[in-house]
């Protein structure tokens, strides 16, 4: 597997949201939350990749890393996935996995989005219910096209800023957590697609409970 390095900044957003999921990380995985909402969008996500054996695919802040085992699995230990996140102990906890997996597929790096070094490497680049923790959001997009092969797909899933129970979550956060740092509304999704250059661009609204409404956002590289 190709050998990459990350740097974790020790200021600003970065760091804080770093020692924020530092401190979830061990239970993470059985939080209610996670085992009821995320795993379920996770897997709507999965399920729209066209996972084909040898592909490359990065899944950035995979948190501790079920999404990327997931596809571990599909590629039947074929090609190469790699999992990013900005937190030391979630990606702990994802190399805990790993322990005892059936496949050598699979790596887990703590780093940031920002970071992404690869270039011309990917089939797919996707993300989980990170977005809105992102700072710098255009600046990581480009370098997600950049790390992809031509006709290589981002796929993207977060929470959908356009209805008002999303809306009113944003909000708190914005408040209680210095950290915070925003969703986005679908258009904005579509026109940060657009303007950061990926083509075949889409975004789907989905309804996952009563309470959350989420979108997967989708564009392909393509240069002429
Ligand atoms: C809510 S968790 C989601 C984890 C996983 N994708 C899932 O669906 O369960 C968000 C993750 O994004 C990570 N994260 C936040 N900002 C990041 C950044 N700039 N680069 C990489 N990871 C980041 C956090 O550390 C956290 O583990």
């Amino acid at each position: 597997m190709k050998k990459v390095t990350y740097n974790v900044s020790d200021t600003g957003k970065d760091h804080q949201i770093a020692r924020k999921f530092d401190r979830d990380a061990e239970s993470y995985d059985d939080s209610r939350l996670v085992k009821s909402y995320q795993r379920r969008v996770q897997k709507l996500v999965i399920n729209r990749m066209k996972i084909e054996k040898g592909m490359n695919v990065l899944d950035l802040g995979c948190g501790t890393g079920q999404g990327t085992i997931d596809i571990a699995l599909r590629l039947e230990g074929t090609g190469n996935v790699i999992g990013i996140d900005l937190s030391e102990k979630m990606i702990e906890q994802a190399k805990k996995k790993l322990t005892d997996f059936k496949y050598d597929n699979v790596k887990f790096t703590a780093g940031s989005a920002g970071s992404i070094e690869h270039q011309d490497y990917f089939d797919y680049v996707f993300s989980t219910n990170a977005f809105h923790h992102f700072e710098n959001k255009e600046s990581i997009f480009k370098k997600i096209r950049q790390s992809l092969k031509q006709n290589g797909v981002f796929i993207v899933q977060d929470i959908c800023d356009d209805y008002f129970p999303m809306q009113l979550l944003d909000l708190a956060g914005k408040i209680g957590q210095k950290e915070h740092i925003g969703s986005m509304k679908s258009k904005e999704l579509k026109n940060l697609l657009l303007t950061t250059g990926f083509t075949d661009v889409e975004v789907e609204k989905l309804k996952i409970n009563w309470f959350f409404r989420v979108m997967i956002g989708k564009g392909t590289k393509w240069d002429d």
